[in-house]
């Protein structure tokens, strides 16, 4: 790491925290700036990235774009935790400054490697005709918060034969002695894949096989390129996350512009394949994207992805200079061959203010209830169901109610949904999803300045999205059409 890199380096940082600080009070200035989630302190965040536990913190880093809130040359931004829930901002860890990184350090994961503390990730280089390149690159840190690039980077310069240089996001994990890495990719015929990857010492890397992808594993034709891959194991399966691109929409299904899903099944490290079961959306709201998982000590599996869509970026924060959000971290818990998602217990030192309601008849009407609205909050919210053909929970209502933001159960399809039609600003739109059949149906809601996480019946579904309303619609209102249904328990906090 020469000196004419250092200063390359310290200047392309420079310019970064230079523009932090200029926007930073128009960014500051923003309602819609979330009270207990992570965001850019300015410009664009996408992509969570290196999640790991390592020396008793939790690290996150992000794609970050300081400059703008579209996407441009991405940086990669870092905050740490000891609890997942207080973040606190460290230096910028990557900054695109070598020749096999010039348009971006783009989206990879982080290991620790005998106690190095090890970043991967991909370095994005586009010539002057526009024509792509594509690196796998290391850096490493002795106190976790200065990274340096490794000096024989890129650790691998091509995607194996038949691939095009769409090819990227590697994520890497040891197993038996071994280094994996998965990586998105895309075939010369333009079907998305994972690709295995296995190496001794990181540094030189051997292609094993096709991990899965659009058409081979019992899938028909399954998108263009899929992105951000990551593989664990959960309670003795494996399960393989991926981001494929060009779905189309199938009622219910794929209705954001790309999806987030998993497969469950086994790798079998020797070939590479996976025997998998189908396809898994594991977010059914609107913005979530790419993510990505850890192992942290206490042997949990925990989820953070992105609250936001690629080619997506017309959210009115955008007048205050910043952009996007990620999801609350999330723990993973697989009952068969599904995925069910609990928000992580330690959200519960945000709790003020609580206020507990029981046995509440819903009946054909709207009914506010005392000491329960707000814009920060978490709502705990079990209905039981009687005869109501519908009903649920209008979050931010506006004084009139016109302004509003429904989460509902219909009785005769069985399906939630979650409609931001009447929100406010920003993008529109109802979602839907199946749910199980049964007498209860809870909904566990955080919702914070300007986005709303739903969780269903202790993780069965989740629903995310960001919402835009007025500062003054604070109202909530639970309702029931078509005869009654009976609201067993409410707990409400103050986050
Ligand atoms: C996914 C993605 C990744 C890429 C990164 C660039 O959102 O396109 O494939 O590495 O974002 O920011």
């Amino acid at each position: 790491f020469g000196g004419e890199h250092m200063d390359k380096n310290m200047e392309q940082m420079k310019r970064a925290y230079d523009r932090i600080e200029e926007m930073r009070e128009l960014v500051q200035g923003d309602y819609y700036r979330l009270k207990y989630h992570i965001m850019p302190p300015a410009g664009l965040l996408n992509d969570p990235n290196g999640f790991i536990h390592i020396y008793g913190y939790y690290h996150l880093f992000y794609q970050f774009h300081p400059f703008d809130t579209k996407h441009g040359l991405k940086y990669w931004g870092h905050i740490r935790s000891k609890d997942l829930v207080h973040w606190e901002e460290l230096p910028i860890a990557l900054a695109p400054v070598e020749e096999y990184e010039t348009h971006g350090c783009y989206s990879g994961s982080a290991v620790n490697n005998q106690g190095i503390f090890t970043l991967i990730y991909t370095g994005n280089v586009k010539d002057r005709q526009g024509n792509r390149e594509t690196y796998q690159c290391i850096a490493t840190s002795k106190d976790g918060i200065q990274f340096e690039k490794c000096k024989r980077n890129p650790v691998m310069r091509n995607q194996p034969q038949g691939y095009t240089r769409h090819f990227r996001d590697p994520k890497v994990w040891r197993k038996d002695g071994s280094w994996y890495m998965v990586i998105g990719a895309q075939t010369m015929q333009g079907e998305g894949r994972v690709l295995l990857f296995q190496s001794d010492h990181l540094k030189n890397w051997t292609f094993i096989g096709e991990v899965a992808g659009s058409g081979i594993g019992g899938l028909g034709y399954f998108g263009y390129m899929w992105e951000c891959p990551d593989m664990f194991e959960l309670g003795g399966k494996d399960v393989l996350i991926a981001c494929p691109q060009g779905l189309q929409p199938q009622g219910d299904l794929y209705n954001n512009k790309y999806q987030c899903g998993y497969f469950v099944g086994k790798l079998d490290y020797k070939t590479g394949r996976m025997e998998h079961h189908g396809f898994t959306e594991l977010d059914r709201g609107f913005e979530f994207y790419a993510a990505q998982t850890t192992l942290d000590e206490k042997g949990r599996r925990i989820l953070i992805a992105w609250m936001g869509l690629p080619e997506e970026e017309e959210h009115p924060t955008i007048e205050y200079g910043w952009i996007h959000a990620m999801t609350l971290p999330r723990v993973l818990v697989r009952e068969g061959n599904k995925i069910c998602q609990k928000p992580i217990e330690e959200l519960k030192v945000l709790r003020k203010n609580p206020v507990v309601y029981r046995n509440i008849m819903v009946e054909n009407e709207e009914i506010i209830l005392s000491n329960i609205h707000g814009d920060v909050l978490e709502l705990l919210v079990e209905f039981e169901v009687k005869d109501a053909k519908e009903f649920g929970i209008k979050l931010r209502c506006s004084e009139d109610g016109k302004e509003r933001t429904i989460i509902s159960y219909s009785l005769e399809t069985k399906k939630v949904e979650f409609n931001r039609n009447h929100s406010g600003r920003g993008y529109k739109g109802i979602r839907r999803c199946s749910v199980k059949d049964r007498e209860i149906i809870q909904f566990h809601i955080f919702m914070d300045t300007s986005s709303v996480e739903i969780f269903l019946n202790d993780g069965e579904e989740v629903f995310t999205g960001r919402i835009y309303p007025n500062k003054s619609s604070r109202g909530i209102r639970f309702y029931a059409v078509g005869g009654k249904a009976k609201i067993r328990k409410l707990e409400k906090w103050d986050l």
